[in-house]
């Protein structure tokens, strides 16, 4: 049995009111889609993946507020909408482990397939193409340019491949991290080459 697609609605409705959430909207858009795929793949509970995958990142907003962490944020914020759709309090309790545990910036180990494939789904979304195209976004409305998009990389992101929990995930992160790998390098290249 998969997810309930009004948990899809509430999210959207939740993440689509400002800019930053409509973004964070494709992220959580493209993290359901891979955590599903792997779910399918191994065998997980869909219907506790892919409600924790499209209600992972509903508590970015207000974590910008009061400064607590949007894994816990966003468990308290998925207790209301999971109930309405008839999921039971023990399944409830799973989603919101499987949230606690997906932030690979916090390193909470998940203690389940579900919250290892989470965990993985978000970390890819953070590698290949689109995560340099995020990062780098990210690096630019922050304020921090070129420059702190390469420190993040070389902090973070080229360090993604080696915490996969999955097989799926492992093989998966590999080539998106051969991508970064590489854009990094030229982009290194390309600007340690202005004269002074
Ligand atoms: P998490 O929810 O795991 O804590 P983050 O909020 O750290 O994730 O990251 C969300 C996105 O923003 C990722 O694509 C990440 O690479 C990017 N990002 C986070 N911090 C920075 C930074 N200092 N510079 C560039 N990109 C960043
Ligand atoms: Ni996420």
């Amino acid at each position: 049995m998969s997810y309930d697609k009004r948990i899809d609605s509430f999210v959207k409705q939740e993440m689509t009111q400002s800019d930053a959430g409509a973004h964070a909207y494709d992220h959580v858009r493209r993290v359901l889609s891979i955590a599903m795929r792997m779910g399918r793949a191994l065998g997980a509970d869909l219907r506790i993946l892919g409600a924790a995958a499209l209600l992972h990142d509903v508590g970015r907003a207000k974590e910008k507020e009061c400064g607590i962490s949007h894994s816990i944020l966003s468990g308290e914020m998925s207790i209301d909408i999971l109930g309405e759709v008839g999921y039971s309090q023990d399944e409830i309790e799973s989603v919101r482990s499987v949230i606690r545990t997906h932030r690979f910036s916090e390193g909470i180990t998940p203690t389940s397939l579900e919250g290892e494939i989470l965990s993985d789904a978000d970390k890819l979304d953070a590698l290949g193409a689109i995560g340099i195209v995020r990062a780098i976004a990210q690096a630019t409305s922050s304020g921090v340019g070129v420059e702190g998009f390469l420190k993040h990389a070389d902090e973070k992101l080229l360090k993604l491949h080696q915490m996969m929990y999955t097989d799926e995930g492992k093989k998966l992160a590999k080539a998106r991290h051969s991508v970064l790998e590489d854009f990094v390098t030229e982009l290194r290249e390309e600007i340690s080459n202005v004269e002074s």
